[in-house]
């Protein structure tokens, strides 16, 4: 996707000073306009994203037009959090949004190990809304699986689930994972550019 493919969505939030935007690793527009279209409309008060980057840049202008809302960012790459953080102070986006930088730390769950986000310094909690668009698929087997399980706490009583780059089996796989540990949830598949897994998440 070239930039002009963001065009509408910038002119949407009015993101009119340029945008961060890297070929292969920003999200498209098509799972952008997803999240963005869920924000405006549901309000949640307290986001959560896994991987930081013009997804955060659009998700706290959503918040500001919503006149509401929060934005905090998990980011293991501390170039990567430090320049998603000069985007946000650009726009004056400070109070929308916290970027934290979150290296990579081992877990188990269920008996395998995964590397996945440190949350020492994450203070959000009642989560309406997680975006997971990392850490990187290629850095271990099921990368974004640990998100819901150990998150889950967080969750407020409903939270809706975007995980981008759905389509990748990967990703297929561990969506199967999450709906075996939590049979109530309800699950749609948005066939777009790279596939988006939406997971309805109600405590019982
Ligand atoms: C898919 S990217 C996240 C993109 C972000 N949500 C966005 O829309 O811009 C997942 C992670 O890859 C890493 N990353 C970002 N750009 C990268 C690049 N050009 N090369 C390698 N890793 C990158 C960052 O740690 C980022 O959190």
């Amino acid at each position: 996707m070239s930039i002009a493919g963001y065009q509408p969505l910038c002119a949407q939030l009015g993101l009119t000073q340029g945008i961060p935007y890297t070929p292969q690793w920003s999200a498209a527009p098509d799972f952008l306009q997803l999240i963005v279209d869920h924000v405006l409309t549901h309000q949640p008060h307290t986001i959560v994203e896994c991987g930081s980057g013009l997804t955060t840049l659009m998700l706290a202008r959503a918040c500001v037009l919503n006149g509401h809302g929060h934005v905090y960012s998990l980011e293991n790459g501390a170039d990567y959090a430090a320049n998603t953080r000069a985007e946000i102070a650009r726009y004056g986006l400070d109070a929308y949004s916290t970027v934290l930088h979150a290296p990579l730390l081992p877990h188990t769950i269920n008996g395998r190990d995964y590397q996945w986000y440190d949350t020492t310094a994450l203070t959000a909690h009642d989560i309406g809304l997680l975006i997971i668009d990392g850490p990187p698929g290629f850095l271990q087997h099921h990368s974004r699986y640990p998100a819901l399980p150990l998150l889950r706490e967080r969750l407020a009583p409903r939270c809706t689930l975007f995980m981008d780059d759905a389509a990748r089996p990967d990703e297929r796989e561990l969506v199967e994972m999450w709906l075996v540990e939590m049979p109530a949830a309800r699950h749609e598949y948005i066939a777009n550019e790279r596939g988006c897994a939406i997971l309805h998440l109600a405590k019982t």
